[in-house]
């Protein structure tokens, strides 16, 4: 049964003003672009920044403005940047660090808030993942609660925020530990790696973990507030929006398409059987901004933004499209581009030394003796760490259920449909997975030159 009424996006958003965590962020640059360009009546769009490496907060809206993913709001939204209105803060500090005319204005004037800042550093120490993705999401919602105009508040988790589990729902499973237990068990044993990895339990990593609690912490508000929970699965380059391919960060999968299309990584571990769930960037935004305009209050919604279900590729399927575009594109730095996945250990170790190591060994060495940088053993080190972070996610398979979303999808009317697009059936993986290794090479690996004349390089951030 459907239980949402149509909703008309543009209209929700006209006149109102949003508030915006995480903007400078891959999904909040994509988002704000989004509001900008599709809902040219919004009001402000109030983004939430943190002063970072010596760059005042008030500043850093630059980072947003200039961003690749802007290009066709410049062209034609002349007046965009009046829109933009930067905040200075710290998700983690209480009233998220904000100055007490600027709560102000959020009470005031915001009736939509888009939590996205989170910490998705896999491993980040317990205490800090707690201090920016549990606290962070508890201050948000003591200021949701203040707030005279809210229509709708959107959390932004994870579809693995419950990873331990094989069928997932679109419903908050319960935490098995207390919250307050948690943080104290964190703050004591800060560095003691026994206990820490006790506490997460059958998560695979602190983020999914305080990912789980945060959910927890939104489930409380569900009385008070309208919310609801989007949860994307691994999030890839754009479908269409802002461009085809367009992707600014190396999280998730993209490490993994970067190394097999350059031709320096060829193993990896996993199951090649497996479905892998990969979301294009634009379905997840789209589904972000129509989920808002359709919060209820004391009805939390769950959406699991996932393409598993509806749309199943498996790894070797994504393997094949992806190497089938880098021949196609002579997109390879070295021959033989491909990717294998290996389930077995010992045996991915083996192969690992054969067709990366040594191969990275005497490139090295034959760039030094030429006189040029070594960079394939410092790229192999990064892949390995890559390997650690997905090797759980391509090992394992999950039942995501989305009738949430499918239900939501049909309540758009056709010009919503055209505007806010986010069924994933009609994904094609060919045409989608060929922009995403094109889009990696355009916006992240900047540096085109093959080892032989030059060196390879590959973002300092990378995994
Ligand atoms: N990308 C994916 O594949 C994926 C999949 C599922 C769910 N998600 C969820 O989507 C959301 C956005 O992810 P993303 O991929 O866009 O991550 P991202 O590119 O790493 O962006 C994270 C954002 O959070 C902000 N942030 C972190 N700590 C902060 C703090 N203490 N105070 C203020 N802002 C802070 C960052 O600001 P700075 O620029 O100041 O660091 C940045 O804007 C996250 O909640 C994540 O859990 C992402």
């Amino acid at each position: 049964m459907n239980d949402y009424a149509r909703v008309n996006v543009k209209e929700f958003y006209s006149g109102k003003s949003v508030f915006v965590t995480g903007g400078t962020g891959y999904l909040g640059k994509a988002l704000i672009e989004k509001l900008l360009y599709s809902c040219r009546n919004i009001d402000n769009i109030y983004v939430l920044l943190r002063d970072k490496k010596g760059e005042r907060a008030c500043d850093r809206v630059k980072q947003i403005i200039n961003s690749t993913a802007f290009e066709r709001v410049r062209i034609r939204n002349i007046r965009y940047i009046e829109k933009i209105r930067p905040m200075s803060g710290n998700i983690g500090d209480e009233n998220l660090g904000l100055s007490k005319e600027n709560l102000d204005i959020i009470k005031q004037e915001v009736a939509v808030v888009f939590h996205l800042a989170a910490t998705v550093n896999f491993n980040e120490p317990l205490k800090d993942a707690l201090a920016i993705n549990l606290n962070g999401t508890e201050e948000i919602i003591k200021l949701c609660k203040q707030m005279t105009k809210l229509e709708a508040f959107i959390y932004v988790s994870t579809a693995f925020s419950n990873s331990d589990l094989r069928k997932i729902e679109e419903k908050v499973y319960p935490n098995t530990l207390n919250i307050e237990y948690v943080r104290s068990i964190a703050e004591c044993f800060p560095n003691d790696e026994y206990v820490i990895s006790k506490l997460v339990g059958n998560k695979p990593n602190t983020y999914t973990f305080t990912k789980a609690l945060a959910e927890e912490v939104v489930l409380r508000a569900r009385e008070d507030l309208p919310i609801a929970i989007v949860r994307p699965s691994i999030v890839i380059s754009a479908l269409k929006e802002p461009s085809p391919g367009w992707i600014d960060n190396w999280n998730g999968a993209t490490g993994l398409f970067v190394g097999m299309s350059t031709g320096v990584m060829k193993v990896m571990i996993g199951k090649g059987d497996n479905v892998t769930d990969l979301v294009p960037l634009d379905i997840v935004i789209n589904l972000i901004i129509v989920a808002a305009a359709n919060c209820r209050r004391s009805s939390l919604q769950v959406f699991n933004c996932c393409t598993g279900k509806s749309n199943p590729i498996t790894c070797n399927q994504a393997e094949t499209i992806a190497r089938r575009a880098t021949y196609k594109h002579s997109l390879n730095y070295l021959p033989l581009p491909f990717m294998w996945f290996i389930s077995d250990t010992i045996l991915y170790n083996i192969l690992r030394f054969a067709l990366q190591l040594i191969p990275s060994y005497l490139m090295d060495f034959w760039l030094l003796i030429n006189g040029k940088r070594a960079t394939l053993l410092k790229i192999q080190s990064r892949i390995r760490r890559t390997v650690e972070l997905m090797q759980f996610f391509l090992l394992n398979e999950w039942d995501i259920e989305d009738s949430n979303v499918r239900n939501l999808l049909n309540t758009l009317s056709e010009e919503d449909m055209d505007t806010f697009h986010f069924d994933v059936k009609s994904i094609n993986w060919d045409e989608c997975l060929e922009n995403y290794v094109l889009g990696t090479r355009k916006h992240l690996v900047k540096n085109p030159r093959r080892p032989d004349k030059g060196h390879l390089h590959i973002n300092e951030t990378m995994n």
